[in-house]
């Protein structure tokens, strides 16, 4: 590999799955989705999850919604009894800076460490939905500013979590000498995870978190965030690992995947995809420089939340397995999935796309080093 920003693991790639703790699934479409929302498909699905091969599940945060995904279940009680249900899987819970508050956090997570074997982990999401915000009586901060508070955030959190009389002074929070007791189980702590790709959020990740979480993308389009932002951490002596979000459509062939593509496209509801892409101006696009999340999102991408159709996973369980290593050569270490009919579909890329990714990087050359 001739460009040294360019590092591929030599672990193996992990897998995340979007928990569907939010009504109405990952797509904005009127086909037909089996997936349901509610504790008892969740909890099967976490443990179909978990013998497919899955590492993580990670759970969203939603206070209220103004186009569809209309009932939503709290993240960190659901990644709470999503773990008591399993074993091995780990659950990251989304954690939005202003509703929560950092010693609140690190108190509540420090206890499900220990309730849990050590397997909870956070994702540090920024906000983009204002009128989420402003139904709860939250301020709604500038972009950027968005972004200094949750830095402020993850430093208190890390801080917390490792440090006795911890003493802090940003312009967001402030701790005194403050000793959390007991400390998590997991050392130094749990993972801390961010979503977010704008400038301030690859900044935010070349610093501070533990894993940059992006929306979908295409090769190059990965590839020049992930040389950006391990460029920059490498400069402040930080490493961080990369997870890409995908929707996930595994077939026996092509054409079937590429039909039920359509199919969801053909059924998309036009007036919620217009509200979602209405909302989410307020993320990338309001940033200084305009770049980020949903900046250049078509109407199609907008029918999944998070860009996830970019990603291309989509035909038969070889050429997803290809497409995978190809990621993981470019830097990503983690594929965030979303599927369809999440139960029926995790237990099918467990069984038919999982063991060829091992293959793939079984035959890989070595890596030349990692981060
Ligand atoms: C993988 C991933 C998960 C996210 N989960 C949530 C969530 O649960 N709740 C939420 O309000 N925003 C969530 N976000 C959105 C982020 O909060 C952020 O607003 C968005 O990515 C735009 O960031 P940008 O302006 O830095 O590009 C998520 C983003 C990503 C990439």
């Amino acid at each position: 590999m001739s460009n040294n920003n360019l590092i591929a693991s030599a672990d193996p790639i992990k897998f995340a799955y979007w928990v569907p703790n939010v009504s109405g699934g990952l797509v904005i479409s009127k086909i037909e989705q089996r997936t349901r929302w509610d504790f008892e498909y969740n909890r099967k699905l976490a443990q179909i999850a978990e013998q497919s091969g899955f590492d993580y599940a990670l759970t969203q945060t939603r206070f209220t919604a103004g186009y569809g995904a209309d009932y939503q279940h709290e993240s960190v009680a659901f990644s709470h009894a999503l773990l008591a249900a399993t074993e091995r899987l780990h659950v990251i819970a989304a954690i939005l800076p202003g509703p929560w508050h950092p010693a609140v956090l690190a108190k509540q997570i420090a206890t499900i460490d220990h309730l849990t074997a050590g397997r909870i982990a956070v994702n540090i999401v920024s906000g983009w939905f204002r009128a989420e915000f402003t139904a709860i009586g939250e301020p709604w901060l500038e972009h950027d500013e968005r972004y200094r508070r949750s830095e402020e955030f993850i430093r208190a959190l890390r801080g917390i979590w490792t440090e006795d009389n911890f003493t802090f002074k940003g312009d967001f929070y402030r701790f005194h000498d403050y000793s959390l007791k007991p400390k998590p189980l997991q050392r130094p702590a749990p993972e801390i995870f961010q979503g977010g790709s704008s400038r301030a959020a690859r900044d935010m990740a070349s610093r501070v978190s533990d894993w940059y979480f992006t929306n979908g993308n295409t090769l190059a389009g990965i590839k020049a965030q992930i040389d950006d932002i391990r460029g920059k951490a490498r400069a402040n002596g930080h490493s961080v690992r990369i997870g890409v979000n995908a929707f996930i459509i595994a077939r026996d062939s092509e054409d079937e995947a590429q039909a039920v593509l359509a199919e969801i496209i053909e059924k998309a509801d036009p007036e919620a995809v217009k509200a979602f892409g209405h909302e989410v101006t307020q993320a990338g696009k309001a940033s200084p420089e305009g770049e980020g999340n949903w900046a250049k999102s078509t109407f199609d991408d907008l029918i999944q939340y998070n860009d996830g159709f970019k990603t291309n996973l989509i035909g038969t369980p070889e050429q997803i397995a290809e497409r995978i290593v190809a990621l993981k050569s470019v830097g990503v270490d983690l594929v965030l999935s979303g599927f369809l009919h999440f139960q029926e579909e995790v237990e099918y890329f467990g069984r038919l796309v999982l063991p060829l990714v091992r293959a793939l990087e079984a035959r890989s050359p070595a890596p030349v080093s990692t981060l």
